[in-house]
């Protein structure tokens, strides 16, 4: 089947219980090792690019990838999203180049501001057949060359959600309620706990519309000890519990981002991989260890976390 945008997909996660993974992809093997997994898992799945991804690798051959894998991958749903898209241009060369979803994130700015910007990137997106997630709080962390300090962070204000989603007229909205960019997300020593307060009194307030969580990567502490021990040094690193992901994705929460846990997968693994063979210098060998893990990684999100499996 063709790319599809998120519709069906997120009324299916809604009723279901499930969430759908929205990995971000910057590369040939981590296009692959998703794909790969979702297939065997059949599993829908969104990829997804950042417009740092776009300035690494360039748009054309981000999306040429992802039909490659559309091709490969034609049991399963695959949605093509803009993630984090900071204005209407990058949203508009994004839906007018092939995207099938789009994230407009103006959550930086003010109320009034979000809703002006986002209206406009819906209007433009509905246009031509593409779905939009918008955002309201902050996360902490950084997304591309924007870094919010842990201290200006804001959770989503429920109160809020009704007036932004009617105004904007969106289709699904990203909400903070705890989770941050990046492989720093708690501080060593604390609990990582969600407000899942936040979610509910969000859920209640918009019955049936789908939720997104940024930040959902739980960092696991095999493959930041497989870096550490073989010259790596990230100490403290901490993510999101899963079942905490687990107990979100029961909820109106249909899509979780994940990023940083496949780059820790892939450094990990190359890491290790040159430290055993200091002699070896074809990227097809490590780049193949690597994929593999970003793949068994992707299926363990799939079946234990996001509920997924069996779901396309
Ligand atoms: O939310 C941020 C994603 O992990 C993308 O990261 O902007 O470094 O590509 P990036
Ligand atoms: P992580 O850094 O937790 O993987 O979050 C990724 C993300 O939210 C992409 O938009
Ligand atoms: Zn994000």
């Amino acid at each position: 089947m063709p790319l599809v945008t998120s519709t069906e997909m997120f009324k299916k996660a809604y009723s279901g219980g499930y969430a759908v993974g929205a990995f971000n992809v910057n590369n040939m093997e981590i296009v692959q090792g998703i794909t790969e997994a979702c297939a065997e898992e059949k599993a829908p799945v969104i990829l997804q690019v950042s417009k740092g991804a776009r300035a690494y690798a360039n748009h054309t051959y981000l999306v040429k990838l992802v039909e490659a894998a559309v091709i490969e991958c034609p049991e399963i749903p695959i949605v093509l999203h803009l993630d984090h898209g900071p204005d209407f241009e990058t949203c508009k060369a994004c839906i007018d180049g092939g995207f099938t979803s789009v994230m407009i994130d103006a959550s930086s700015k003010p109320f009034a501001e979000n809703i002006e910007i986002t209206r406009k990137v819906v209007e433009y997106a509905h246009a031509h057949g593409v779905v939009v997630e918008a955002e309201l709080g902050t996360l902490a962390g950084i997304e591309d060359e924007v870094k919010v300090e842990a201290g200006n962070a804001s959770y989503t204000r429920p109160e809020e959600v009704e007036e932004f989603v009617s105004k904007t007229g969106c289709d699904s909205l990203a909400i903070a309620i705890g989770t941050s960019h990046g492989a720093y997300k708690f501080k060593p020593g604390t609990k990582p706990q969600l407000r899942f307060d936040v979610l509910h009194e969000c859920e209640k307030r918009l019955p049936g519309f789908p939720i997104v969580l940024h930040g959902s990567s739980s960092v696991p502490q095999e493959y930041v000890e497989m870096i550490n021990e073989n010259g790596g040094a990230m100490p403290g690193a901490i993510g999101v519990p899963e079942e905490q992901l687990r107990e979100a994705a029961r909820s109106a929460v249909c899509k979780i981002n994940i990023d940083s846990d496949l780059r820790l997968a892939m450094t990990g693994t190359i890491r290790k991989f040159f430290n055993e063979h200091p002699d070896k210098f074809d990227p097809r060998e490590y780049l193949k260890p690597a994929r593999a893990n970003i793949k068994e990684l992707v299926r363990h999100k799939l079946r234990d976390v996001l509920g997924c499996s069996g779901k396309a």
